[in-house]
């Protein structure tokens, strides 16, 4: 089969590798129908993730069609069509039991193009399938659901959840890449008084309003932290920080007000201070956290009901195949105003919204 490979830092290419198969009872097999690009498989090609060896397929999201279950796979069959989590769970292990998969102990976690091969590829192995893969429901199209392999739980988990949104709060966010647009989309499910997005970029900036969001903020011109000052009783209730490096962290816990919480969900690759010589007067709450993907199924509902619709994240298409060049395109968002681009498989028929084609039924690959 096809796949895109990371080769080491900065180097990538449309391979052709070994077609993937049932190692483990508990995997599945399968077709990859649509996936797309994170940020962090730029981290990865930046070399910034260095548990991920070259040789290794990229990507962990995808929407995909069984061709093969292992023998102890009970609740999947030939020809389902599932959405694969960017987190799976072994299902046994003491956090998936409290449902917090990303620290699964038992081979589980971030382990797609990172660890094992991933799903920017024509076919995937899917292992602990049972526990890690969520059945599209009939009606709903690849795009409307694919965002939901990573970035929306991510937002909706780490920022939204664990920043306790509530009807009426401020809520800033810091940075309004694909990530800080989730939390401005998961947010809104919570009636906030008034969501502030803060970027240097003015495109992510006029995304975020797009979105629903009611100020902007371009802190590259404007000091945001007395912006929001301006615009709020003392600061906001709530901060997230989706960038991840430290003058965006900085920012986020001053712009919060005393009893205030910052959820940070950006991804550290420097040690970063925390001021707790000025903030330990004032009551903050700061979390941390790394996606366990436990809402998918609640934010399935949301997308089947028509109240969530994330098929606006979708700027670009491309085939799979021609996954080289959106690479080019996701990486280069700056002048193209990517947020996320989609990867057609071949056999992927857009309109059957649930469709299996005769050769996935009868099970070959
Ligand atoms: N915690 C998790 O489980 C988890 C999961 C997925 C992604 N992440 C992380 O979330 C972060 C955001 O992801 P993304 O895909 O939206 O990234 P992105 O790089 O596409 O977007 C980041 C945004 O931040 C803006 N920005 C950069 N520097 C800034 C500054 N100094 N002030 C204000 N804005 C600034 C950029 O213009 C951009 O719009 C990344 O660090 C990513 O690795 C975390
Ligand atoms: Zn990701
Ligand atoms: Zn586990």
């Amino acid at each position: 089969m096809k796949a895109l490979v990371y080769h080491g830092p900065g180097q990538r290419s449309w391979d052709t590798v070994t077609d993937p198969t049932i190692i483990d009872p508990t995997d599945i097999v399968v077709r990859i129908d649509s996936s797309t690009i994170c940020g962090t498989d730029l981290h990865i090609l930046k070399g910034d993730v260095p548990d991920c060896k070259p040789g290794t397929v990229l990507g962990h999201e995808a929407v995909g069609t069984v061709l093969e279950t292992g023998a102890s796979v009970s609740t999947l069959a030939v020809g389902d069509r599932v959405l694969v989590s960017c987190v799976s769970s072994c299902g046994r292990c003491r956090y998936c039991k409290e449902s917090r998969y990303g620290q699964c102990l038992g081979g589980g976690g971030w382990i797609f193009g990172n660890l094992i091969d991933g799903l920017q590829a024509e076919y995937a192995r899917v292992p602990f399938a049972d526990n890690s893969v969520y059945k599209v429901p009939d009606g709903l199209n690849d795009e409307q659901v694919l965002f939901l392999s990573d970035i929306l739980p991510t937002a909706y988990e780490v920022g939204v959840l664990n920043g306790m949104v509530s009807p009426g709060d401020v809520v800033a966010i810091v940075g309004a890449g694909p990530i800080g647009l989730a939390a401005v989309l998961t947010s809104m499910l919570y009636t906030p008084g008034k969501i502030v997005a803060i970027d240097l970029d003015d495109s992510r900036l006029e995304s975020a309003l797009r979105f629903g969001a009611d100020i902007a903020i371009n802190n590259g011109r404007e000091d945001a932290c007395a912006r929001v000052m301006e615009l709020t009783d003392g600061g906001a209730d709530v901060a997230f920080e989706a960038v991840g490096v430290q003058q965006t962290f900085e920012l986020a816990t001053e712009l919060i007000r005393p009893c205030g919480r910052v959820a940070n969900i950006g991804v550290h690759g420097k040690p970063v201070t925390l001021h707790l010589e000025t903030l330990w007067t004032r009551d903050v709450t700061v979390t941390t956290g790394l996606v366990d993907t436990y809402t998918i199924p609640r934010l399935m509902k949301l997308v089947a009901s028509g109240r969530l619709d994330p098929t606006i994240f979708a700027t670009h298409r491309f085939a799979l195949g021609d996954t080289m060049s959106a690479y080019d395109t996701f990486s280069d968002a700056a002048s193209t105003n990517a947020l996320k681009v989609v990867l057609q498989g071949s056999e992927r028929d857009p309109s059957s919204n649930g469709h299996i084609a005769a050769s996935v039924m009868a099970g070959a690959v």
